[in-house]
C-alpha cells in the first residue's frame, strides 16, 4: 500500500489545515483521507470544507458536521453557538451561489464509514460512528468495550473524534504518542489507530496533529501553525468565544 496520510477533527481551523497540507506535500505523500469534524469550533469552516473536498480522496462525516446539518445533541454551550453560527455561514438560502450549493452538497453526503485497502475508517468508533469515545483511559477503565469494537474491525481502525492521537491493539497495547514524529510499529494485532486532531489537539501539544500509514508503520507528526492568527478570528466573534481561542494556545 502506497503510504496515505490521515487527518481529522480539523474544525474550522485553516491556519492549522493549510500547515498540515504543506507538510503532507512536503512528506512527497499524494493520498489523503479525512476522517470527520471539518467544522464546528473554529472561525473558517467554509475556507476548509473547500480545502478538505479538493485535497482528500476519502472524507467522513464527523459528529460537528452532522450537527451543522441537522442539530447540536449532546455538546456543551460554546460547541452548540459554533454549530449555529457554522449553519448560519454555511446553509443554503436565496443568496447562495453554486459554490456554496456544491459545499453543502459535499458535506450532507459524507458517508459514516468507508473501507480502503482493507482499513476501516470511521470518525468516532465502529459501533458508534458519530458519538462513541475510544479514549486512551477505557484500556484501563473500561476494557469490556474493545471486544465488541474490535470484532467489528478485521485489521486496523482509523479513528478521530477525542483529538487524542494513540494506538490501541486487541491485545490492549496502548501506545501514547508523545514525541516528534512518533512511529508505530504495525506488527501482526489487530490495532484502532487514533490520529489525533489537526485543528483543535487537545493532548497537551498546541501543533496540529497528523498521521500516515503504509504496510508497516503509521507515523505521527506534530505541526506548528499560526494559532494565534486563529485566535485573533475567533476573537472577533464576540467575548463569550474566547475560550475556543485559548484552549487552542494550550492545546487543550
Ligand atoms: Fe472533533
Amino acid at each position: 500500500m502506497a503510504t496515505k496520510a490521515i487527518i481529522s477533527d480539523i474544525h474550522g481551523n485553516l491556519e492549522a489545515l493549510e500547515a498540515v497540507l504543506r507538510e503532507i506535500r512536503h512528506q512527497g505523500i499524494d493520498e489523503i483521507w479525512c476522517l470527520g469534524d471539518i467544522v464546528g469550533y473554529g472561525p473558517d469552516p467554509v475556507a476548509c470544507a473547500d480545502l478538505v473536498k479538493k485535497n482528500c480522496s476519502v472524507t467522513l462525516m464527523g459528529n460537528h458536521d452532522w450537527a451543522v446539518l441537522n442539530s447540536p445533541v449532546g455538546f456543551n454551550t460554546l460547541a452548540t453557538a459554533m454549530v449555529y453560527k457554522t449553519k448560519e455561514w454555511m446553509r443554503v438560502t436565496d443568496k447562495s451561489t453554486e459554490e456554496d450549493k456544491a459545499r453543502w452538497n459535499f458535506l450532507s453526503q459524507l458517508p459514516l464509514s468507508a473501507e480502503m485497502d482493507g482499513t476501516l475508517m470511521v470518525h468516532a468508533s465502529p459501533r458508534a460512528e458519530l458519538s462513541e469515545y475510544i479514549l486512551p483511559s477505557d484500556v484501563s477503565h473500561d476494557p469490556e468495550k474493545f471486544s465488541e469494537i474490535f470484532s467489528m474491525i478485521d485489521r486496523f481502525c482509523l479513528v478521530g473524534h477525542t483529538h487524542w492521537p494513540c494506538c490501541i491493539s486487541d491485545e490492549l497495547e496502548l501506545t501514547l504518542i508523545r514525541s516528534d514524529d512518533c512511529t508505530v510499529d504495525l506488527g501482526e494485532q489487530k490495532k484502532i489507530i487514533n490520529v489525533g486532531s489537526v485543528g483543535q489537539p487537545r493532548d497537551g501539544d498546541n501543533r496540529a496533529c497528523f498521521a500516515t500509514l503504509n504496510d508497516e508503520v503509521i507515523q505521527y507528526s506534530r505541526v506548528p501553525y499560526d494559532y494565534r492568527r486563529t485566535m485573533e478570528k475567533i476573537s472577533k466573534l464576540g467575548d463569550e468565544y474566547q475560550m475556543l481561542g485559548y484552549r487552542l494556545g494550550l492545546g487543550r
